[in-house]
């Protein structure tokens, strides 16, 4: 695991957006796990910018988001679809068959999981997989006790994860449950970029630094991988 330390949250954005082109320049078929969230706003601020300029940047990428509630439309403010169109997809060049989401609103989520999975693997696997931290160690929506196998499947949010996801649910209702990514197709990855930033993660920065591997702490998968890079920033650098 690679730690790069930065003094400002610009500063990171920049650097998580230099990892995103750089991989785009090498592989413009490079297939990237998304994900969402406060701290990555940054990144895919900076990726528009460049890329506005410096146009088909996107042309032949194919994304796969790490995660979405389950029972709420793409059009609703609060999924991860809505904040994919507002922050990446309607300002680049990318073809929108090649984005992946998994449909929080489809009859049978656990189908809707295994078709995840499938498209996955037939997009060749994910290429390099970006990652927000949750306060408790979640990545994806994998909360504490998951199993570093676990598939793309259906979850339960514990309440604080509930809790710290509310803002952009008006009534504060965040939904219950949501799918996600497994750690064990993460982990499938090859290469992983964690990001930390933002109040209230120095607890989960420093169990992760300390090399223990525990399941009730599902970043520490992280170790089990060999080309891990995390970013970091000093806290509270976030825009809300
Ligand atoms: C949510 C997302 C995670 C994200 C985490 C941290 O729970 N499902 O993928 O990493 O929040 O979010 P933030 O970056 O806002 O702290």
């Amino acid at each position: 695991m690679k730690w790069e330390t930065f003094d400002s949250y610009g500063s990171l954005s920049a650097r998580a957006a230099e990892l995103t082109l750089g991989a785009i320049h090498e592989d413009s078929r490079v297939v990237f796990g998304l994900p969402t969230g406060r701290t990555p706003l940054g990144m895919y601020a900076r990726v528009v910018e460049i890329c506005s300029r410096k146009y088909h940047c996107f042309r032949e990428v194919t994304t796969f988001n790490l995660d979405e509630y389950a029972g709420i439309a793409c059009n609703h403010p609060g999924s991860y679809c809505t904040y994919m169109h507002e922050h990446l997809f309607d300002h680049v060049d990318i073809d929108r068959s090649r984005t992946h989401i998994p449909d929080g609103r489809a009859a049978d989520l656990e189908a809707e999981c295994a078709r995840y999975e499938r498209s996955i693997r037939q997009a060749g696997g994910l290429g390099v997989t970006f990652l927000g931290l949750g306060r408790n160690g979640h990545i994806g929506f994998n909360e504490p006790g998951t199993s570093f196998e676990s598939r793309t499947r259906v979850v339960s949010l514990t309440e604080s994860t509930r809790r710290a996801n509310a803002a952009l649910f008006a009534d504060g209702e965040v939904p219950a449950k949501a799918i996600t990514m497994g750690i064990g197709t993460i982990l499938e990855s090859r290469a992983i970029v964690l990001l930390v930033s933002g109040e209230g993660k120095e607890a989960a920065v420093e169990r992760l630094r300390s090399q223990e591997i525990n399941e009730q702490f599902p970043a520490s998968a992280l170790h089990l991988h060999p080309d891990v890079t995390v970013l970091s920033s000093r806290a509270g650098h976030v825009p809300r």
